[in-house]
């Protein structure tokens, strides 16, 4: 089994002014992934960064870029986005009429496919399209903003999505979990079968290498 606990950081919560310098601090502290969240103020209301900035970050790090899309119509912009160096693009399912139609484009442009569900989508929505993706994103806030309060029931969606990954065989797709995850129930969501952990206020509030590192510690211990 190839599937790793892993942290994604997500520079939603980062200081612009001095973003180089945080992602070497993530680097230095051994983050492998890092969390690009794109927001169209259409799909949800905020609006954050897209390719400009994927752009100009690609060159300078090779941390994995796991670029979560909060925007309508997400085919649109699938080439673009991996132009820009995206390796992993998720989309979000309510966001399209045309679901196979992203995987495709994902695949075709070489890059790893992701599905993101918000808090009152049904798992069962997307399990026609499981066994063709490499991430599923289990929303644990209603996406648009950082810094809002964990849902726990979505928790139960986690842990039905990884008992029906598991009796398909499929051992190696990534579970994500975003919004609210902090170091006091990032084990909840680890149990529930969770293996990729986004955090943008509880990593990048106080010291980013302090806080990778008691997630990583939380991340050790549930691997054991
Ligand atoms: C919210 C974004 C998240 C956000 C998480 O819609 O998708 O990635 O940055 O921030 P926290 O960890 O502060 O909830
Ligand atoms: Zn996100």
């Amino acid at each position: 089994m190839s599937r790793k606990n892993l942290m994604s950081p997500s520079i939603l919560s980062g200081d612009f002014w001095r973003l180089g310098e945080q992602i070497t601090e993530l680097e230095n502290a051994d983050v492998e992934w890092l969390h690009i969240d794109v927001m169209d103020g259409v799909f949800v209301d905020s609006i954050s960064y897209g390719m400009p900035v994927i752009r100009s970050l690609r060159p300078r790090t090779s941390l994995v870029f796991d670029v979560h899309l909060m925007i309508t119509e997400p085919e649109r912009y699938i080439k673009f986005i991996s132009d820009c160096g995206a390796d992993y693009i998720t989309f979000h399912y309510e966001a399209t009429k045309n679901v196979q139609e992203c995987i495709d484009a994902i695949k075709a442009c070489g890059k790893k496919a992701g599905i993101a569900i918000k808090p009152d989508t049904p798992v069962s929505d997307i399990m026609p399209y499981v066994e063709q993706l490499d991430m599923v994103l289990v929303m644990t806030v209603y996406p648009g903003f950082g810094g809002q309060k964990l849902i726990p029931e979505c928790f139960e969606k986690v842990r039905e999505l990884r008992t029906f990954t598991e009796s398909k065989g499929l051992t190696d797709i990534n579970i994500q979990v975003d919004g609210g995850i902090n170091t006091d129930n990032v084990t909840i969501a680890l149990d529930a079968g969770a293996n990729i952990i986004v955090a943008g206020s509880a990593v990048f509030k106080e010291s980013i290498t302090e806080n990778i590192n008691r997630f990583g510690e939380k991340l050790k211990q549930s691997a054991l």
